[in-house]
């Protein structure tokens, strides 16, 4: 029997992937065909969904974007056998967005279905946790350390050396929590992995938990992504059931187990020693540190506290080896990033490439240039407390080291982009109002100085002592940046200062001038 695949990720069923659905089942069963449709994840070509895909002998030919009234003639088509049709793609491992990338983390998304353990394990999923459970929890955190994987929820923190910190701890309780917060702007690599492929997930935080001594693990997610939720869920379920998870993994005596906590969408909830407090059933507010929660965090006992998409690279450098990941990548910058690419662009998606790759090429190579057609003017990377880049920036490689020497950041690899028609004060203006609406309110500069940023930012869009309020403005900055408790104030200059040093007409100051 012919397999179809139509996604059931968020983006493509905001496209109609359910109606797709439930119209190819309706045609299949008025012209007497049988088929089998598997829900999928998202290829991450969210232009071409819903995107609907046919096994032939000659691999996966897609057909997209698929409407509703397409639906009877593919079928007169005959799509099934990967006939010809105006929506017809080719196979879609030969699409050059698709093709162009290195996909590690995301090897499965789209590839089987989400909640199959079957088919995880035909795709080579849980190779990693054997690998593990044969090894000493030394050697776990060895192989991790030696792929070069850092955090990638956004301060880029060598994951090896926060697991060796908590194995190093002595304590007969610790925990790993996945922080599912993801709250950043124009960011969905965390949601794509959940909703499609949920048991990477799963099987990283069960390898961390091995490597540390955790036997609990918690995925701290927002309250928005209730179709993770479910996927989730279902794959937990289908996890106990088969021995990955509980009291004995695999029959090794070794336990581990995982349970889904919901939080209710606050961004500051995204910080770690808030998203703590969340879970812990309190306020989120930041904590001080020290204590790091590596040695004092969820319930005082020691924590890893990773990002989804660090946790779910963990398999493959169990099952591949560290040095296997180490391979891609440039600089410090080790392995491949999950790039989030929205805004004004016309090919929106999610490309998984190793560090390295320009701005540029991301834009235009596979973004295609704006959607408006207009000149791309900036680029935010790294969500709503990241900088804003001019064309001028856009050959930087996507680098840690490589952003941070042009005062930027690549944070959760998010890149929204904007055409000549934006208005870069309005976008400082609402980086600094987004402090001001999102702060937990525990210290002054972020809680107060926030507010008075957009006061300033104000008085400058309308000419009031513009020369006075720009110094004014810069010395805010300076204390925001100096004196905020965690990152949400720290880096609230990043959008403000970057909008006003890079396109300072904007601002009513010319280019030509010096800004004071
Ligand atoms: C205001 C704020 C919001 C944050 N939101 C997130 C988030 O949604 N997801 C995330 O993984 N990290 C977020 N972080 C970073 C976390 O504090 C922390 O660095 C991360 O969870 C550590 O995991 P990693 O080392 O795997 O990146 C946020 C940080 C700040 C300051
Ligand atoms: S910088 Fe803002 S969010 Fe962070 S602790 Fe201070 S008030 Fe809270």
């Amino acid at each position: 029997m012919t397999t179809v695949y139509i996604s059931r990720d968020s983006g493509a069923l905001s496209l109609g992937a359910e109606q797709v659905a439930a119209a190819l089942r309706a045609e299949a069963a008025k012209r007497n065909i049988h088929c089998n449709l598997v829900r999928n994840g998202s290829r991450g070509m969210y232009w071409l969904e819903p995107l609907v895909e046919v096994a032939t002998d000659r691999g996966r030919i897609a057909y997209g974007p698929v409407r509703v009234r397409d639906v009877p003639s593919l079928f007169e088509a005959d799509f099934l056998q990967g006939g010809s049709h105006p929506l017809r793609l080719g196979p879609t491992d030969e699409i050059p967005y698709f093709k162009n990338q290195e996909r590690l983390t995301f090897a499965r998304v789209g590839a089987t279905d989400p909640v199959s353990l079957e088919d995880y394990l035909t795709y080579e999923g849980y190779r990693g946790l054997r690998r593990a459970l044969d090894m000493a929890p030394s050697a776990i955190v060895d192989e991790v350390t030696n792929s070069g994987l850092r955090g990638r929820g956004g301060a880029a923190f060598p994951t090896g050396i926060k697991w060796r910190t908590v194995l190093n701890t002595p304590s007969d309780i610790k925990y790993i929590v996945c922080n599912a917060d993801e709250g950043d702007s124009g960011t969905f690599s965390d949601r794509m992995i959940m909703e499609g492929d949920p048991f990477v997930l799963i099987e990283g935080m069960t390898i961390a938990g091995l490597a540390v001594g955790a036997a609990q693990g918690y995925i701290y997610l927002r309250v928005e992504y209730p179709h993770a939720h479910r996927a989730l869920t279902e794959a937990i379920e289908a996890a106990y059931r088969s021995g990955y998870l509980g009291k004995d993994i695999l029959g090794s005596g070794k336990r581990f187990d995982l349970e889904v906590r919901l939080g209710a969408g606050a961004y500051v909830c995204g910080e770690e020693t808030s998203l703590l407090e969340s879970l812990e059933g309190k306020r989120g507010l930041v904590r001080f540190k020290p204590p790091l929660p590596a040695i004092e965090g969820l319930f005082g006992q020691p924590t890893v506290i990773n990002n989804v998409i660090s946790l779910a690279s963990v398999p493959i450098i169990l099952d591949k080896g560290g040095e296997y990941y180490r391979d891609y990548g440039m600089g410090r910058s080790r392995g491949t990033l999950p790039i989030q690419l929205a805004g004004n662009i016309k090919y929106p998606g999610l490309i998984e490439k190793a560090f390295g790759v320009t701005l540029r090429e991301i834009l235009y190579d596979y973004g295609g240039g704006s959607a408006s057609g207009r000149p791309i003017r900036a680029v935010q990377v790294g969500g709503p407390l990241g900088a804003y880049l001019p064309e001028s920036r856009f050959d930087t490689p996507l680098d840690y080291e490589a952003f941070s020497a042009i005062w930027a950041v690549l944070g959760h690899g998010g890149v929204v982009a904007f055409d000549d028609t934006v208005d870069m004060a309005r976008m400082a203006r609402y980086g600094m109002e987004f402090c001001a609406v999102e702060s937990c309110g525990k210290c002054t500069p972020c809680r107060i100085g926030s507010t008075r940023g957009v006061e300033v930012i104000d008085k400058i869009m309308s000419g009031i002592d513009r020369e006075k309020n720009l110094v004014l403005l810069r010395d805010l900055s300076d204390t925001l940046l100096n004196g905020s408790l965690c990152a949400l104030g720290g880096m609230t200059p990043y959008p403000v200062l970057s909008a006003l040093n890079h396109f300072p007409e904007d601002f009513g100051v010319s280019a030509a001038e010096k800004v004071a």
